[in-house]
């Protein structure tokens, strides 16, 4: 079926997204449970989510901070290499993935892994597989900036191939070698961004510098988002709909040191939906990006709502509670006309 306005969409899931803590997450939750089923909750706090209490005691803090919304916050854990197999049963029923971040590499990773030695990986990993729990992996290496993610591939294959029953997310990829990967092993998965849809390196940096723009990995080349468009408007069903909004207050973006993530959550779906019917892309394919092909990847069945967009112009907010979102003052094509929980 074209897209034709009004566009109903059933039971969005954001597969990736930051909720923070204290103040922020009070201040930004709402954004995405208004109008997301669920969503992948990273666990990048400080400290990171890495106990059964944690997990359980942030999950009661986003409960809180959405009120009356209907959202399944999916919670995840911060990947330790000493994470055993008693843990593991002891977390399997709090928890949908386990996030692993190489050490250093973005906001909030310092306590994670370096090295990528299969063996030293391979108690808690084995375990994972054998338990089901999907492993999201933030894939940069500490090269030069525009090649991390390219670089990192070759990690992504080696546990994959260590780990054939494992599922692997490759989170928020940038780079046409990613979509690549994703054909040679069956069990590599793929997250992708709105903003990585829209823009490249040229966006953030080609012009004045545009902090609100800057996140990590890195936007890339012009034939990186088209291999990301590709995938994302055919609805490949390795790939999948996760946001990586990543709101920091204005003061920390617009700053000499800018902090890395871009906050999409108010706006991902209108400007989704647009680009999905600028490129003729079906309603089916939107829909399966956005909701179906995370079901059946991470094998969860989300909360009922739908919500309706129309072709109406929406001014963007010039701050969301502090944080400036992307096309902040801006106008976008698509609104929100309702949404129906239940
Ligand atoms: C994220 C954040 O701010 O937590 N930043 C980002 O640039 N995407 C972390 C992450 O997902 O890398
Ligand atoms: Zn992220």
């Amino acid at each position: 079926m074209p897209l034709t306005t009004p566009v109903i969409l059933d039971a969005p899931l954001d597969m990736h997204l930051h909720l923070r803590d204290g103040e922020m997450l009070e201040n930004i939750a709402k954004a995405s449970a208004h109008t997301f089923s669920g969503a992948i909750i990273m666990p990048n706090l400080v400290p990171p989510v890495s106990s059964k209490e944690e997990i359980i005691a942030y999950k009661e803090r986003i409960m809180h901070a959405i009120g009356n919304e209907k959202f399944t916050p999916y919670m995840t854990l911060f990947f330790k290499p000493s994470y055993d197999k008693a843990f593991l049963e002891s977390v399997r029923d709090d928890i949908t993935a386990i996030k692993l971040y190489p050490a250093g590499i973005t906001t909030n990773s310092e306590g994670g892994v370096s090295g990528f030695d299969v063996e030293e990986l391979r108690p808690a990993l084995s375990a994972m597989s054998d338990l089901n729990i999907p492993l999201c992996v933030h894939g940069e290496t500490n090269g030069f900036v525009m090649d991390r993610e390219a670089e990192f591939v070759s990690i992504y294959e080696k546990l994959a191939s260590a780990f054939p029953k494992l599922k692997i997310i490759m989170e928020h990829i940038t780079t046409k070698e990613s979509v690549a990967a994703l054909e040679k092993h069956e069990n590599l998965y793929a997250t992708i961004t709105v903003h990585h849809l829209l823009i490249t390196l040229d966006d953030v940096a080609g012009g004045m510098l545009q902090p609100h723009l800057f996140c990590k990995p890195i936007a890339k080349r012009p034939e990186d988002r088209e291999a990301l468009l590709k995938v994302a408007l055919a609805a490949h069903p390795k790939v999948m709909f996760g946001s990586d909004s990543a709101p920091h207050p204005k003061h920390a973006k617009e700053a000499c040191g800018c902090a890395a993530g871009v906050f999409t959550a108010p706006i991902a779906l209108q400007v989704l939906t647009e680009l999905f019917e600028t490129n003729n892309a079906p309603l089916e394919n939107l829909q399966a990006f956005i909701s179906g092909n995370a079901q059946h990847i991470y094998g969860v069945t989300p909360i009922t709502k739908k919500v309706t967009l129309e072709k109406k112009s929406f001014k963007v907010p010039a701050e969301y509670n502090g944080v400036v979102s992307m096309y902040a003052g801006e106008e976008i094509a698509y609104s929100i006309k309702g949404v129906k929980n239940g």
